[in-house]
């Protein structure tokens, strides 16, 4: 290890890459200077090589070497001295000797909350008479709360005392069938014992990070894509690749072009309701994905969460349906189509897969509430069930086309494409208005929007906020859009007439 001149050491690193190993070249580069410091060849306080010198030494493009810098920075093991390099951090607080400042390390990723600072801007925004279309969540008035009442009142009467007994299973059958008879209208071959029963989407997309994540995997993800089951993903600490869309979902030469460049671990999308764009992907592409995961040997989670809140057409089938080995994970949250305090989800896969995650579960909580599950049974295999799905998307189709015309009439420079399902739109902002400049400009009109950045995996992209109007009666969402239109007009969108005052 040659020492440079004065007091700083900038050892010389024994790094190399591997063109077998499916790591990205600039992960390959992370982990090995992680491995360097956490070896203490690298020491607090040690240069960095030269991002030039290194890419020379490896004989690989800068831009390489600058994003496994990044990347190091992000992971808190060095810090960037604008003119003077990149050196290694001190060590961390609970390294050093047990003092009265010791604090559990609980871990870059699990502080660096995805919506961080969001919750903050909007909580601080929040104002009385404030309009929010922030929050994508369902429509209270479509809760179906008195037939599900009776559906709960009689499994308390009638089901015998043992079936609210501890549970070995990983689902109540009679729910496991009925979920799986529901997956076989769509095409997919699934019996009762391919599901687990998840206490919400989000348990279930923690699930599957658990079993087939590990620290520093590469995930490629649609993006945007749903926040939610991205920040699970962060506390895993994965690297992020992002898969480009169109008004359709992910476009299939993308996926292609990240699944031979990255070779991830695991491709997360939601084909249908797409959250936040609203998209619904085309049956053919998602055939021609799950054939690319094949050929990649990549793992796909499609998260079917909103597939019933489709308004122009019928649902396509879910990508499960063309799995022929078991590499396809669906999971759904009945929050959006019942409601959200049931706290169910499920996840539906074959195979070993199916074994893993079940184990995941019994670890994680054991079972999700026979109660709750018994009594969403009834619910489900009464005629209840139908009739509220048939209502609650029609109030939603109803609200998306009242929302679509004020957006047309107020943002006519917008040019914002209806949502085919769910209840969100995306409204992607003139380059010249940030993200964070839309938001404030809105919060002073009066109206709450989601900033973009939670949606991008990597959490930059370009400028947009997402608009939610699924729990907004029409008038009230008009109004919004209108104090929308004000707000990004003075923020600079120079297209945009005047909205109305009211
Ligand atoms: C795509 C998607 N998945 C999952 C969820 C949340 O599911 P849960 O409430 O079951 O955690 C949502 C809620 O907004 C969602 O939009």
């Amino acid at each position: 290890m040659g020492l440079d001149t004065g007091s700083t050491r900038s050892p010389k690193l024994d790094i190399g890459l591997d063109p077998n190993d499916r790591r990205p070249l600039y992960v390959q580069i992370a982990d090995q200077l992680v491995e360097a410091v956490e070896s203490e060849r690298l020491r607090p306080g040690d240069r960095l090589p030269a991002m030039r010198d290194l890419a020379e030494q490896l004989d690989c493009a800068l831009v390489t070497v600058s994003q496994a810098y990044d990347l190091v920075a992000a992971r808190g093991r060095v810090t960037s001295r604008v003119g003077k390099g990149t050196f290694v951090s001190e060590a961390p607080a609970h390294n050093a000797e047990f003092a009265r400042r010791w604090e559990p390390d609980v871990g870059r990723f699990a502080r660096a909350e995805r919506m961080e600072g969001v919750l903050e801007q909007l909580t601080r925004a929040t104002v009385p008479g404030a309009i929010t279309l922030a929050a994508g969540h369902p429509a209270p008035e479509t809760f179906p709360l008195h037939d599900f009442g009776r559906a709960m009142h009689r499994t308390l009467l009638d089901d015998p005392p043992e079936s609210m007994q501890y549970r070995s299973t990983t689902g109540d059958r009679d729910l496991c069938e009925t979920l799986a008879g529901l997956l076989r209208t769509r095409g997919c071959n699934a019996s009762q014992n391919e599901i687990v029963v998840c206490s919400g989407a989000q348990q279930a997309a923690d699930l599957v990070a658990n079993v087939v994540l590990e620290q520093r995997s590469v995930v490629a993800a649609e993006s945007p894509a749903y926040a939610g089951t991205l920040g699970v993903f962060d506390a895993r600490g994965v690297t992020y690749v992002e898969v480009q869309g169109d008004v359709d979902g992910v476009r299939v030469d993308d996926v292609e072009r990240v699944f031979s460049e990255y070779r991830p671990r695991l491709f997360y999308l939601n084909p249908i309701a797409q959250n936040p764009t609203g998209a619904v992907l085309p049956q053919r592409r998602a055939k021609q994905i799950v054939a690319l995961a094949r050929r990649y040997d990549v793992v796909i989670l499609e998260d079917q969460t909103g597939w019933q809140l489709t308004y122009d057409a019928a649902a396509p089938p879910p990508l499960a349906s063309f799995d022929t080995d078991g590499r396809v994970i669906l999971l759904e949250s009945l929050s959006k189509s019942i409601f959200p305090a049931l706290r169910i989800g499920y996840l539906y896969c074959r195979g070993t897969l199916n074994d893993a995650l079940e184990l995941a579960k019994v670890r994680a909580d054991v079972f999700t509430s026979t109660l709750i599950q018994r009594a969403l049974w009834r619910f489900m295999t009464s005629p209840s069930y139908a009739r509220h799905v048939r209502a609650a998307r029609t109030l939603y189709r109803d609200r998306r086309d009242a929302f679509m015309e004020a957006l047309t009439e107020d943002l006519p420079w917008a040019g914002v494409r209806p949502p085919s399902a769910g209840v969100n739109v995306w409204l992607p902002l003139p380059p010249r208005i940030s993200t964070r400049a839309a938001f404030e400009e809105c919060a002073r009109e009066g109206v709450l929007v989601m900033p973009a950045d939670p949606f991008y995996p990597t959490r930059t992209g370009p400028p947009a906020i997402r608009l939610s109007f699924g729990n907004l009666p029409e008038r009230e969402a008009r109004e919004g859009v209108r104090r929308v239109a004000r707000a990004l007009q003075r923020a600079g969108a120079t297209n945009a007439p005047a909205a109305a005052s009211t």
